[in-house]
C-alpha cells in the first residue's frame, strides 16, 4: 500500500478503532462466542465490556499457522477497516530448532553463524505464521545473579553491537534499501529498552541507577547498532532508568531512541508494563499511566486494558495528545504495511500450510544448530589435555545432566525437549555402551529448593531414586572407568526472568557428589550447564578438565560430544567474566584504574583498590577459552606510530598453530586510553578476527585502528576522540596479552 493510502487509511479510523490498533491481547480474547470474551479475558483483564475485539492491532504468542489462519480470518471477517492482525512471539534464538542461548552464541565470535541461526529461526517463524519477533535482546549484563544473563550477548559492548546486528540482519534480511521485510524474514524487535541488565544487586526488575556516561559508553550503543540494521521494534525495559520507569520515559524514549537514535518504528512496551508505571509509584492511576505512556511515546500497549480503557478520555479536547495518537497508529499500520499484511493478511501461509515441505527441523537447520553449538561451549580447563577423549577410554557419564533433555532454556517456547539430542545420545555416536556407563549420581537441585521454581518446579524431572542409591552406583560406575565425565549445572528454571540468584554456585546435591567422586583418584570432566557464569572457583580444583555448555540447544549433545572426542576443536571465548566469589560481583574486564590500582608488586599493601579476603581477579576472564592446539602471535608490523586525522595504524601480526591439533583462535584487540577528559577504562575491546589454522600453519593477521575506535563520550556526553597516547593490547583473552605497543594519535590540527 503506498503511503497516501495508508494514511487515507488512519484518517478513516474512529478514535475506538485508532486505540484499538495499540492495543496487544492473547489469542484467548478470540475464542468462543463475544459472552465467553466479554465475561472472561475481557473481565479479567479489566478491559471494558464494551471494548470491541476485532479493533485490537497485534496478538501475542499464538505460533500455530491453523490457529493464526483462523483468527485472522475471522477477525477479517468480523473488523470493520479489515486492518489485518499482527501475530508476535518471542523466539528469542530458535522457532523449533533451538540454537544455543545468546551468551552462549556470544561466546562463539562468530557473527555470520548467528546472523545464520537468526535467519533460521525467521524462516521457521516465516512458515508458521509469525509475523514479530521479540529478538534480539541486547542488555549488556555485568552481574551473572540476574536470571536473563542468559539471553544477553555478555558484558561487552562491542560484542552487544555485533550481536545486535547479526540478528536483526538474520531476522529480516540484509536488503536496507527497502522497508518491506521480503518472505522467509520477518520484523525483528530490539529489547529492552533501556539497560535493563543492570538491576540493583542482580535482582529481577530492579531499579537501574547509572551516570548518563555510563548509559551512553556501554548500554545504548547495542540497541543503537540494532536500530542501525533496522529493526522494526524496539520494547521498552520494565525497570526504572535513574528513577524514571522506562516505559514512562519521555527523556530515553522520545529524546535519546527517536530523536538522537533515529527510529521512526514501533515502541512496544513489555508486558503490562504500562500498568506497572501506577505499581511504581509514577503514574497515580490508569488514565495517568496511559498518559504519561502515550506521552513517553509508548505505541503498543502489550496485555493490559490502560490504552483501551484510558486513552480516549485522555485524548479528548487535547490536539497534542491526538497527534501522539494519530502517529503511534501510524507506526503501527506502517509496520503492517512493510509486511505486506495488507496485500496478504496471511504471507503466503495458507499455501505454505498446503505443502507438505517445512523447513522446521531441517537437516541443514539442525547442522547449523550443531555447529554454532559446537562453537559456543568453552573449553576452561584441560588439566594434562585429559580431553579429547580417546574412543577406547572407559567412560562412566553421570550427573543430572547426563541425559537430560531440557537444555534448551527458558526463551523456548517452541523448542521441544524431545527433539533434543542429550550428552548420553551424543557420546553414543561416538562410543557404544561398552565404553559408557551412565548413571543419574544425584538431584538436579535440593528437593526443599524446588518449591522457589513456584509453577516451574513442576517441571522438573522427579527425582524417584534415593540420594544415597544414586551417589552409590555413582561410585561404583566411576571404579570401574577410567574417566568419569559429570554433567551438573543449574536448571533451566533457575536462569533465565524472574531467575536471580544470590547463590551462584552448583546446587549442593551435586557438589557433595563431585566431592565424593574427587576422592577416588579419577580423572574427571566436568561439564557444567548453565545461563550464567557460576561460582566453579572450589569445584575446579576437584576436577581435571571443565568444559561450559550453557544450554546449548537442539543438537546440543552432540556438539559436546564432538568436543569430548576431538571431532572438534573447542574455539569459545568467555563472553562473561566468571568470578571468583560471589562478593566480586560485579566484575568484569574494563573496569577503570582508580587512583590506587592493586598492582602485584604491592603485594598485600592496604590501601589499594582491594579485598583484604579475596584477590580482585575473576576466576576465567573475559575474553578467555582454551583449544586443544596451542596458538603463537609475533608482531611484524605497525604503522604509523603517530596516527593523524582520517589515517589508521595498521597492524601486521602472525599466528602460529603450535599444537597437534587443527583449530580456531579469535586474536582479540584491546585499546587502552591512558590519559582523557574522563577516566577510561584499563582496556577496552575494539576488534577482534576469529581464524582457522591447521596444525603447524602460519596465518598473517591484519588489524587496523582508525579514529572512530578512539571515541568516547566525554564530560559533556559528546562523542569524540581527543589527542594522546593509546596502549594496544593483542591477546588471546583479555588477560593473555601476548603483544603490546603503543601509539600516539595527534589530530592534523594538533600538529605542532
Ligand atoms: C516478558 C519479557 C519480554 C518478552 C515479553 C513478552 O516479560 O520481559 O522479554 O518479550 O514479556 O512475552
Amino acid at each position: 500500500m503506498d503511503n497516501k493510502t495508508l494514511l487515507d487509511k488512519l484518517n478513516s479510523l474512529s478514535i475506538e478503532e485508532k486505540i484499538g490498533q495499540l492495543i496487544q491481547l492473547t489469542g484467548d480474547f478470540f475464542e468462543g462466542d463475544m459472552d465467553t470474551v466479554v465475561t472472561g479475558p475481557l473481565k479479567k483483564l479489566g478491559l471494558s465490556s464494551s471494548y470491541n475485539v476485532y479493533n485490537t492491532g497485534s496478538i501475542l504468542n499464538i505460533t500455530n499457522p491453523e490457529k493464526i489462519i483462523r483468527l485472522q480470518t475471522d477477525y477479517l471477517e468480523k473488523s470493520v477497516h479489515k486492518i489485518p492482525l499482527l501475530f508476535m512471539a518471542d523466539i528469542i534464538y530458535g522457532y523449533r530448532t533451538i540454537f544455543p542461548i545468546p551468551i552462549a552464541q556470544a561466546c562463539s565470535w562468530n557473527y555470520e553463524g548467528i546472523e545464520h541461526a537468526a535467519s533460521v529461526a525467521a524462516r521457521e517463524c516465516y512458515e508458521e505464521g509469525v509475523h514479530v519477533t521479540f529478538s534480539p535482546m541486547v542488555d549488556i549484563v555485568r552481574d551473572p545473579r540476574w536470571g536473563r544473563v542468559m539471553e544477553s550477548p555478555g558484558e561487552d559492548t562491542l560484542l552487544a553491537k555485533k550481536y545486535a546486528q547479526s540478528v536483526v540482519l538474520g531476522i529480516q534480511g540484509r536488503n536496507l534499501e527497502s522497508t518491506a521485510v521480503p518472505a522467509n524474514k520477518i520484523a525483528a524487535c530490539v529489547k529492552h529498552f533501556a539497560a535493563y541488565g543492570a538491576p540493583v544487586a542482580g535482582r529481577e526488575y530492579n531499579a537501574v541507577d547509572m551516570s548518563e556516561h555510563a548509559l551512553r559508553e556501554y548500554y545504548l550503543p547495542g540497541y543503537q547498532a540494532a536500530i542501525e540494521a533496522g529493526a522494526k521494534l524496539v520494547m521498552t525495559a520494565f525497570n526504572t532508568l535513574n528513577g524514571i520507569p522506562a516505559t514512562g520515559n519521555e527523556w530515553l524514549n522520545r529524546d535519546v531512541l527517536r530523536q538522537e537514535m533515529n527510529f521512526d518504528g514501533v515502541l512496544i512496551s513489555d508486558y503490562a508494563a504500562i500498568e506497572e508505571l501506577i505499581m511504581h509509584g509514577y503514574a497515580e492511576d490508569e488514565a495517568s499511566a496511559a498518559r504519561l505512556a502515550l506521552l513517553a511515546g509508548v505505541d503498543v500497549d502489550m496485555k493490559t486494558a490502560i490504552y483501551a480503557n484510558q486513552l480516549k478520555n485522555v485524548i479528548s479536547g487535547n490536539d497534542h495528545m491526538l497527534e501522539l495518537l494519530n502517529e503511534a497508529v501510524y507506526r503501527v499500520l506502517k509496520l503492517k504495511n512493510d509486511l505486506g499484511l495488507f496485500e496478504d493478511p496471511f504471507r503466503g501461509l495458507q499455501e505454505i500450510v498446503k505443502l507438505s515441505t517445512s523447513s522446521i527441523l531441517s537437516d541443514e537447520h539442525k547442522k547449523a544448530a550443531l555447529s554454532l553449538a559446537e562453537e559456543s561451549v568453552v573449553l576452561l580447563k584441560n588439566e594434562n589435555v585429559l580431553l579429547p577423549l580417546s574412543k577406547d577410554t572407559k567412560v562412566a557419564l553421570m550427573g543430572p545432566y547426563a541425559e537430560e533433555n531440557s537444555t534448551l532454556g527458558m526463551w523456548a517456547i517452541k523448542g521441544e525437549e524431545t527433539d533434543t539430542v542429550n550428552l548420553k545420545t551424543g557420546l553414543l555416536k561416538h562410543v557404544d555402551s561398552a565404553h559408557l556407563t551412565v548413571c543419574r549420581g544425584a538431584y538436579m537441585m535440593p528437593v526443599h529448593a524446588r518449591e522457589n521454581l513456584g509453577k516451574y518446579a513442576d517441571k522438573l524431572a522427579a527425582e524417584t531414586i534415593d540420594e544415597e542409591v544414586l551417589l552409590q552406583q555413582a561410585i561404583q560406575n566411576a571404579n570401574e572407568a577410567d574417566v568419569i565425565v559429570l554433567a551438573l549445572g543449574e536448571s533451566i528454571y533457575q536462569s533465565g526472568e524472574g531467575g536471580s540468584r544470590t547463590n551462584l554456585t552448583l546446587p549442593e546435591p551435586q557438589l557433595k557428589l563431585l566431592h565424593e567422586l574427587s576422592l577416588l583418584g579419577k580423572k574427571i570432566v566436568l561439564i557444567v550447564y548453565s545461563g550464567r557464569p557460576l561460582i566453579l572457583t572450589d569445584v575446579a580444583e576437584k576436577v581435571d578438565a571443565i568444559v561450559q555448555a550453557w544450554y546449548p540447544g537442539t543438537m546440543g549433545g552432540e556438539a559436546l560430544a564432538n568436543v569430548l572426542y576431538g571431532e572438534v576443536n573447542p574455539s569459545g571465548k568467555l563472553a562473561m567474566t566468571f568470578p571468583r566469589s560471589v562478593g566480586q560481583i560485579p566484575v568484569y574486564y574494563n573496569e577503570l584504574n582508580t587512583g590506587r590500582p592493586n598492582l602485584k608488586e604491592n603485594g598485600s599493601y592496604r590501601f589499594a583498590s582491594r579485598y583484604i579476603d579475596e584477590v580482585n581477579e575473576p576466576l576465567y576472564p573475559f575474553g578467555y577459552g582454551k583449544s586443544f592446539t596451542s596458538f603463537e602471535y609475533s608482531l611484524l608490523a605497525v604503522s604509523p606510530k603517530k596516527m593523524k586525522t582520517n589515517e589508521s595504524v595498521d597492524i601486521r601480526i602472525s599466528v602460529s598453530n603450535t599444537g597437534t591439533y587443527d583449530g580456531k583462535e579469535t586474536i582479540q584487540l584491546y585499546i587502552r586510553d591512558k590519559f582523557a577528559s574522563v577516566a577510561r577504562p584499563v582496556k577496552e575491546l575494539k576488534d577482534f578476527k576469529k581464524v582457522f589454522l591447521q596444525s603447524g600453519e602460519t596465518k598473517i593477521v591484519e588489524f587496523s585502528i582508525d579514529e572512530d575506535m578512539l571515541k568516547f563520550h566525554g564530560r559533556g556526553m559528546e562523542y569524540k576522540s581527543e589527542p594522546g597516547e593509546f596502549e594496544v593490547y593483542i591477546g588471546s583473552s583479555s588477560q593473555e596479552i601476548l603483544l603490546s605497543f603503543s601509539f600516539i594519535f595527534l589530530p592534523e590540527d594538533k600538529h605542532e
